[in-house]
């Protein structure tokens, strides 16, 4: 008996070695952590149970017959963060570089399976030299089988995949499936191909790191929603993360107690928008103005990426909100592609999980230009519009100055569904600006004018005393309620509490087709 409780206690302690002191020693000179140790970091003390410790892949070829290791370079299981159940995997670089093998493909599909069943969040930590190479297409199989799970998941439980070391060919279409990307920088990257086969087939030279380092992947492409400077940072933001989210699709987002203050007045937000209109300002300001705990209750998720919108969590009132803002003080807070891809996909998110959300309107339209109709605008534009349209959670906006155009609609303007539609008394809410307005419609009275100057002026005045205001979209009830910028917060408290209980179901079909 003594001699199999120590055959166990071997082997245990051989897993919790992965490929070796050395390569952990590789490991931490880097300057990264183990894959054991980001769990023990990502998790409340103790809470970690893992799944498949002995696991060991079943290659013959290429000497893998002499070369086994316990759990097969990926530790999988389950535990909790702030007392919530959530699944993880967590790739061990020190065996075969986290290469993805037939077996350490079945161990994470057994965690997914099993959060899918009793609804909870996936939570994956990455750090792989890609496809076992030495398996072929086992391997390829492998990741199709995630990559199907991944799918299958989507929307039903949030999925999160952090990225701590190379991610690379297939292996980066897990993470870019699931609801939210993590990189660190300087130690992790994603790639569909690698620099060497950049230049052999564009003769480009570039870097990991340009080519798909954090920084690029968090401001040229959008893949990555954070960019986190350690291992550490990165880990607290994913709890940050899911303190906004609920467990699944069913579940409501965790709600924090609120002592509800007599006075929830907030005169700072009087003095944000500035007289003149062409003048920018930060909307952040606004945000911070409204939501619990300022600045520091602000989520932001992709805050380096398409700056002239602004997405991300907080709290009003203890609830759990998504936040949608234009950017006045980036392009004059313009949607163009970016901005209209990151906020409908940000807006879905929400939606998929019952998360109500808040949008703060000053557009004054779409971008104009070659560059934004030859790459799309149209069919990315509409993403966002769709987004705002099939989104069934409460949704409130607040237009605090400009709403022009087309972009007044998409902007969760009450024609598309939104519940409540506020406006602050300073709003313009019309075609365009007015002097453009004037430009068109008086061209041939200002043309034919004696002082073609001051007729213009006059013009404008007129369109400006009709249009430039919230009364006209008031009148029709398109606006709820003009308000004084003050009383924001207060109307948004009593407004998602009254939509707390809103049901709201889509027509009955298989799915929508949103224009990709
Ligand atoms: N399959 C099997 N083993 C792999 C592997 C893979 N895809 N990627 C890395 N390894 C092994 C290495 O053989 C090495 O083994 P060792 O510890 O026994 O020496 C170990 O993992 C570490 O790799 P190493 O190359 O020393 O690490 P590095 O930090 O210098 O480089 C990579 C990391 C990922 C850039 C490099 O390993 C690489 O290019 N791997 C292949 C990537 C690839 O083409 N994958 C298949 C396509 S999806």
């Amino acid at each position: 008996k003594a001699e199999k409780l120590a055959l166990l206690e071997k082997k245990n302690a051989e897993a919790l070695l992965g490929g070796g002191q050395q390569r952990i020693d590789a490991q931490h000179k880097k300057g990264k952590l183990t894959a054991r140790e980001r769990i023990d970091l990502l998790l409340d003390a103790g809470s970690f149970e893992e799944i498949g410790k002995f696991v060991m892949h079943r290659c013959k070829d290429f000497g893998l017959d002499k070369e086994y290791y316990l759990g097969d370079g990926v530790v999988t299981g389950y535990g909790t963060i702030h007392g919530r159940l959530v699944y993880v995997f967590s790739q061990d670089f020190t065996v075969f570089g986290g290469s993805l093998s037939e077996t350490h493909a079945e161990k994470i599909c057994k965690i997914m399976d099993l959060a899918m069943k009793n609804g909870a969040p996936v939570i994956g930590l990455n750090d792989s030299g890609g496809a076992r190479i030495q398996e072929g297409v086992m391997s390829l199989g492998g990741y199709a089988d995630i990559f199907y799970r991944n799918t299958r998941a989507s929307g039903v439980i949030p999925q999160i995949s952090a990225i701590m070391g190379p991610c690379a060919g297939g292996a980066v279409y897990s993470p870019a499936i699931t609801d939210f990307i993590f990189m660190v920088e300087n130690t992790s990257y994603m790639f569909v191909t690698g620099p060497n086969v950049v230049k052999t087939v564009t003769h480009e030279e570039v870097t990991s790191e340009e080519l798909g380092g954090a920084s690029t992947h968090s401001t040229k492409s959008g893949v990555t929603h954070f960019s986190c400077a350690n291992e550490v940072a990165c880990i607290n933001d994913i709890k940050r993360l899911l303190s906004f989210i609920p467990q699944n699709c069913e579940d409501e987002p965790p709600m924090l107690p609120y002592q509800s203050e007599d006075n929830e007045i907030r005169p700072q937000l009087n003095d944000i928008v500035p007289e003149n209109p062409n003048q920018p300002y930060d909307m952040k300001e606004v945000i911070y103005g409204i939501i619990d705990e300022g600045e520091e209750g602000f989520f932001e998720v992709h805050k380096n990426f398409a700056e002239n919108i602004i997405v991300g969590f907080a709290r009003v009132a203890g609830r759990s909100i998504g936040v949608v803002g234009n950017q006045p003080a980036v392009l004059a807070g313009v949607l163009d592609i970016n901005s209209s891809v990151k906020a409908a996909r940000f807006v879905r998110f929400c939606d998929s999980f019952n998360i109500p959300l808040l949008v703060l309107v000053d557009v004054p339209g779409f971008l104009p230009g070659t560059d934004q109709e030859w790459h799309g605008i149209i069919t990315n534009g509409a993403k966002l519009l769709y987004a705002f349209c099939e989104a069934t959670v409460p949704r409130v906006t607040v237009i605090t100055r400009k709403a022009y155009g087309g972009a007044y609609d998409v902007m969760n303007s009450k024609h598309i569904g939104a519940d409540m539609n506020f406006a602050w008394y300073s709003a313009e809410i019309a075609v365009m600006g007015a002097k453009g307005a004037a430009e068109i419609i008086f061209k041939k009275e200002i043309s034919e004018a004696e002082d073609p100057e001051a007729k213009l002026q006059e013009k404008v005045e007129e369109y400006t005393h009709k249009f430039a205001t919230p009364y006209r979209a008031a009148h029709r009830g398109f606006i709820d309620e003009v308000i004084k910028p003050e009383v924001t917060r207060k109307k948004l408290i009593s407004a998602f509490q009254m939509l707390e209980n809103k049901v709201d179901t889509l027509p009955r079909k298989k799915h929508g087709n949103i224009p990709l």
